[in-house]
């Protein structure tokens, strides 16, 4: 599966949206089989596995590897946009133009001297080493207990969640995610900005990309998944210090690193309480089971989910109780769940 991974990312590069969406399907399937795949007449009759995703596994299954793989591998520009997109901030089109510039290594890039870098790659490639490594469930435990400090301090009455791939049971993720709302509608508002200050003051605020609400109730739902939506966020780095994590493996970082501390990314999203549980939802997770969710409300019920609101046709949202009394939505939530989609 993680070769499936691998020629999604080698699409993604090639702007094949097609087969890059096949690729990431076919990886959340097998993901999803309760054991390893040893011969073709395994995967017979398992949805979304295509002729190409078929070919790739005979070819593993005969010769154990996949000669297409190991090509893409060995590309330079494949290479080259891994690297470069491995920084933060950094998506596939500033990548594409580096590897165009004939830039192939992160030391070249950082000393071309007519490459200009925005604020957040700058903050990626200093903090690079750090936030390349995976975050511990320990990890994110411990800014869990900061966060909550930080935002019960400001604000007793509010709800905070653990989001992302923690939320799903992953013992390691690229980063923290996490949901944060006040019961008081309209209050959220202040708040994020009110906890930014917090950690800064408390001088564990390495970065901060603040975005701002663009939610507008009258807007029709987007259906592009790959749009963001419209909460009010933040992208942070965050200064994690040895002591602060349980456990006997404290921090994740180099063994002969001797800092005490790492800095790990951080996601906080700030949905008015009435769009609590659709951002919950949304931001849970996985990406692919995101988008199949979606699919399965516009082809099989007629309606369109986002991580605003669940709408009917008539693109009037449905409330909290009419959600739950009419379109059975958990319900499908947790048979999409059980029947195994990635997690
Ligand atoms: P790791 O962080 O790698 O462990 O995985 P993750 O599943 O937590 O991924 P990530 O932190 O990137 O995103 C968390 C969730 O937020 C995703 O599963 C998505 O549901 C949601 N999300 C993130 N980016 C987008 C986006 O561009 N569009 C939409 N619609 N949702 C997004
Ligand atoms: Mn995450
Ligand atoms: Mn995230």
């Amino acid at each position: 599966m993680d070769v499936m991974e691998e020629l999604a990312e080698s699409s993604e590069f090639n702007e094949s949206k097609g087969p890059c969406l096949a690729f990431r399907q076919a990886a959340s399937v097998l993901k999803s089989l309760p054991s390893a795949v040893r011969c073709l007449g395994a995967i017979q009759g398992l949805p979304w596995l295509g002729e190409h995703t078929k070919a790739v596994m005979e070819e593993i299954l005969t010769f154990g590897r996949s000669f297409k793989v190991e090509e893409i591998r060995c590309d330079e520009r494949y290479q080259a946009l891994k690297l470069f997109t491995s920084v933060f901030g950094v998506g596939p089109k500033t990548a594409e133009k580096w590897y165009r510039r004939g830039l192939r290594s992160l030391k070249e890039i950082l000393t071309e001297p007519n490459i200009q870098l925005n604020r957040m790659q700058r903050a990626g490639f200093l903090y690079y080493s750090d936030i390349s490594k995976a975050v511990s469930k320990a990890e994110a435990e411990a800014l869990g207990c900061i966060i909550e400090e930080t935002v019960h301090w400001i604000a007793p009455d509010a709800v905070l969640a653990l989001t992302g791939g923690f939320r799903r049971g992953k013992e390691y993720g690229h980063d923290v995610d996490f949901l944060l709302t006040v019961p008081e509608m309209g209050k959220e508002e202040g708040l994020l900005l009110h906890v930014i200050d917090r950690l800064r003051d408390q001088g564990i605020l390495l970065y901060c990309d603040h975005q701002g609400s663009t939610f507008d109730v009258s807007k029709l739902p987007s259906c592009r998944f790959e749009d963001m939506d419209h909460f009010q966020k933040c992208f942070l780095i965050l200064r994690l210090e040895e002591g602060q994590v349980e456990g006997e493996r404290g921090l994740q970082r180099d063994p002969g690193d001797s800092r005490g501390w790492r800095a790990v990314r951080v996601d906080l999203v700030a949905p008015p309480v009435d769009r609590y549980a659709f951002a919950l939802l949304g931001w849970t997770g996985s990406k692919q089971f995101g988008r199949d969710l979606r699919t399965f409300a516009r082809k099989e019920r007629q309606m369109l989910l986002d991580n605003h609101a669940l709408y009917d046709k008539t693109k009037r949202n449905y409330s909290y109780r009419r959600l739950l009394r009419r379109t059975s939505l958990p319900i499908w939530v947790w048979s999409m769940w059980s029947l195994g989609r990635e997690m």
